[in-house]
């Protein structure tokens, strides 16, 4: 059976305690019979060494006893103190209060059993004495002051993570004695870093009650969108066991890197002590989502990209889906399959993260929208403040009054979340208005109302509403149709 520490320290001091009375008491007993036996081997009579041996003998035996019994004082009063007030005096003021309380009673037993000898005089008058102990003493007594200082400062406490000096030694504090602070480094091991070194060297604190950081840093393939990528990734911290819930976790680009794009995870931690497994766990965690989520690390590599003239790779790829998209456009319904298709060739892709801007009011305009993925919002200025005008989803196009008219952009228009949108020029217009008269009929309808929704909250609003006719009218113009 394992006994417990505190049990084999009371054991041994009860032992201890025991063996030094006895002590105490046999020489007592018979210290008249040591004396004689001394004197009689000295062969002086009477001899005042053999009289100041003894008197030694009875001082180191106080001495030993007057030890054990400020330990157990100490232990009993500052163990009182935790019982009741849960108070935990550091170390340092338990050592201070056992120096302090066993050089009193040494003393007191010293000038006892040593009447004669006036201590006052001896350490007032004896230079030699003071170079001697200050020399001896130097070190120890800087930790000594050193570690004052630090309990009075209190930088941090036991229980904190501190990362100490040129080697940055980095672990939980466990003890700051009146020589050195311990700390227990991550890997158990015990570096013990004297009181008056880290007086001098900067001292990093993560304090225990503290929500601390910490940067856990990846990377993605520049083809992986990066607003997904800091969705799912802050998703998969935020569910972490250790990362506090009192601040969102941040992901964000650190760089663009040669092999990918490289971001960071800023979090913030519970427990501190536990970064490691913490760290490890979320990067585990950010594999599983990113599986899930079809997003991909980048590891060191080179793509070679063959550009064969006449073929734009990216349209090629997702064609299928771009005519798809047009086809299901409403004002694009009349349109014949070749057409959509002219339409899908011509169409560019853009994408655009959430809270850019695809279309800024007053800018000129040669083309038109589609929402391919996403979606957006239109707004206009009023009274210098922004009003929603619309909300447009997958399937809806804008930008069609500056592409159809010739006027600048009425609107602007903000992605709400990562939106992918086709762009259609002028000149691809033409060409299905040119074979489709009856879509400039349709669209000039749904531009009227577009203005009426722009106007009627406005101050101009007679300026500028447009009846449908009179829009049909200026598309017309403008196109030579
Ligand atoms: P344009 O003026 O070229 O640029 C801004 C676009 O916002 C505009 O074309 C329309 O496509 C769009 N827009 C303006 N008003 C509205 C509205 N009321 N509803 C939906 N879309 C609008």
């Amino acid at each position: 059976m394992v006994r417990p520490r505190s049990t084999n320290k009371l054991i041994l001091f009860l032992a201890a305690s025991a063996a030094a009375l006895l002590a105490a008491y046999l020489f007592w007993s018979f210290d008249a019979e040591v004396t004689a036996l001394l004197q009689h081997r000295m062969g002086a009579s009477p001899s005042p060494s053999a009289d100041t041996i003894v008197k030694v003998v009875k001082l180191f035996l106080i001495g030993i006893i007057a030890y054990l019994f400020v330990r157990a004082l100490n232990a009993l009063f500052f163990g009182l103190a935790y019982q009741l007030k849960r108070i935990d005096a550091p170390t340092l003021i338990r050592n201070i209060f056992t120096i302090v309380a066993f050089t009193i009673l040494f003393l007191i037993a010293f000038t006892f059993l040593f009447p004669e000898v006036n201590l006052g005089a001896l350490f007032t008058t004896s230079a030699i004495f003071g170079v001697i102990l200050g020399l001896a003493l130097q070190d120890t007594l800087g930790n000594f002051f050193a570690g004052i200082s630090l309990q009075a400062d209190r930088p941090f406490q036991v229980g904190d993570v501190i990362t100490v000096g040129a080697q940055r030694h980095t672990g939980v504090v466990e003890e700051i004695s009146w020589r050195a602070i311990k700390i227990r480094t991550f890997t158990n091991h015990v570096v013990l870093i004297a009181n008056s070194n880290a007086a001098k060297e900067p001292i990093e604190v993560c304090p225990r009650d503290n929500l601390n950081a910490r940067l856990v840093l990846f990377n993605t393939l520049y083809t992986d969108s990066p607003a997904k990528t800091i969705h799912v990734a802050r998703e998969a911290v935020r569910e972490t066991d250790n990362v506090s819930d009192k601040i969102a976790p941040i992901v964000r680009i650190r760089n663009l890197g040669d092999n990918g794009v490289d971001y960071e995870v800023k979090y913030w931690l519970v427990d501190y002590a536990k970064y490691n497994d913490t760290d490890a766990l979320i990067r585990q965690r950010i594999w599983y989502a990113f599986r899930r989520a079809g997003l991909n690390f980048a590891f060191p590599t080179r793509t070679l990209y063959v550009e064969r003239p006449g073929r734009n790779a990216q349209r090629d790829g997702d064609g299928g889906a771009v005519v798809e998209r047009l086809s299901a456009v409403d004002i694009f319904a009349p349109l014949s399959a070749d057409e959509t298709s002219m339409l899908a060739q011509a169409a560019v892709r853009h994408v655009f993260a959430p809270g850019e801007t695809v279309i800024r009011a007053g800018d000129p305009g040669s083309s038109m929208f589609v929402v391919h993925k996403g979606k957006v919002r239109v707004q206009v200025s009023e009274n210098g403040r922004p009003r929603t005008v619309a909300t447009l989803n997958e399937g809806d196009f804008f930008g069609e009054m500056a592409l159809f008219t010739g006027e600048p952009r009425t609107a602007n228009v903000l992605a709400l979340e990562e939106t992918e949108v086709l762009e259609i020029g002028h000149a691809a217009m033409k060409r299905v208005f040119d074979t489709n008269p009856d879509l400039v009929e349709s669209l000039s309808f749904i531009m009227a109302e577009r203005r009426q929704g722009l106007a009627s909250q406005s101050e101009d609003a007679a300026t500028s509403t447009h009846s449908s006719a009179g829009i049909l009218s200026s598309i017309k113009r403008f196109f030579g149709i």
